[in-house]
């Protein structure tokens, strides 16, 4: 694909993870084919959702020549705050997930003034640099990992950071569904996900008969992302057992509700900055 997806086009990028994704998207089961539409239509908390307090914090973590890493991205939004943060400053970014497909949206961005960008496929758990990187971020990864899996990858990056670098990790609380709770899940999801997606006015990506079933696939999957992590206290406690001193901890924006069982369920943002205590 020529480079000439522009960064905040998201109708354009959604269309790409579409197109890409039919080809690239393999253990995600399509979820990076829908996450563009997703995050366009306002269905997902994309990182947008966070600007307003990752941007004067990363701001303030962005010299020029800052070498950053992102760990887990479903889009360019990561990398599209990093880059207005830095205000024009020189960054080094590698742009790291699983799936190739958002990877390949990004390889697709017109190339972005003072950006040095590379991107690899990576499962975060297998990150395996020592003191490599001034900044790490880390935005809602996380939730899809195995509690042994979130510290390795907590340790890893920890490992990655150079002396003096930070780890921003990005991170919701949220509690485990009742069997009540669970019975309503998909269909309460779905019906707010259609509602979005109509109110937003965006077009589907693709015939609504192959957007239908990955959407479903979405929904389904979406509980299993919901960790016992209910305060942030506890999210702390997670971060500081991989060996990490927590800087600053700022409430960001409570999430979408989703009213499930006559219940409100939210979830509460937060950004930790973090840095490797073993350093200090
Ligand atoms: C919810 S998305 C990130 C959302 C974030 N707000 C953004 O805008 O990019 C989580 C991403 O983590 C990726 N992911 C899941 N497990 C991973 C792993 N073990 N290693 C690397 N990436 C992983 C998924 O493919 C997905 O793109």
């Amino acid at each position: 694909m020529t480079p000439n997806l522009a960064i905040n086009d998201l109708p354009a990028l959604a269309r790409a993870g579409w197109t890409l994704g039919e080809r690239l998207c393999t253990a995600c089961g399509g979820f990076h084919r829908v996450w563009g539409t997703l995050r366009s239509a306002g269905v997902v908390g994309g990182v947008e959702a966070d600007e307003a307090v990752l941007l004067p914090l990363l701001r303030d973590l962005t010299p020029d020549g800052t070498r950053a890493f992102i760990g887990g991205s479903a889009d360019p939004g990561i990398l599209e705050i990093l880059l207005r943060a830095a205000q024009g400053r020189m960054l080094d970014v590698t742009v790291t997930d699983l799936c190739p497909t958002p990877l390949a949206v990004i390889d697709a961005l017109v190339p972005q003034p003072g950006l040095t960008l590379t991107t690899a496929v990576l499962d975060i758990t297998d990150l395996d640099v020592n003191s490599g990187y001034d900044l790490i971020l880390s935005h809602s990864l996380l939730p899809f990992l195995t509690p042994p899996d979130r510290h390795e990858a907590l340790v890893r990056m920890r490992r990655a950071l150079a002396p003096g670098g930070h780890l921003v990790i990005a991170a919701r609380t949220a509690a485990p569904l009742s069997s009540e709770e669970a019975a309503d899940h998909d269909a309460a999801w779905l019906s707010r996900a259609w509602a979005r997606i109509s109110a937003s006015g965006c077009d589907l990506p693709g015939p609504r008969e192959a957007f239908e079933p990955l959407l479903g696939a979405f929904a389904a999957e979406r509980p299993k992302r919901l960790w016992d992590l209910s305060t942030p206290g506890a999210i702390a406690a997670m971060l500081q057992a991989a060996g990490l001193d927590i800087v600053s901890c700022q409430e960001s924006r409570a999430t979408t509700t989703l009213n499930l069982a006559g219940k409100v369920k939210a979830k509460q943002s937060y950004m930790f900055v973090t840095r490797d205590s073993t350093l200090a």
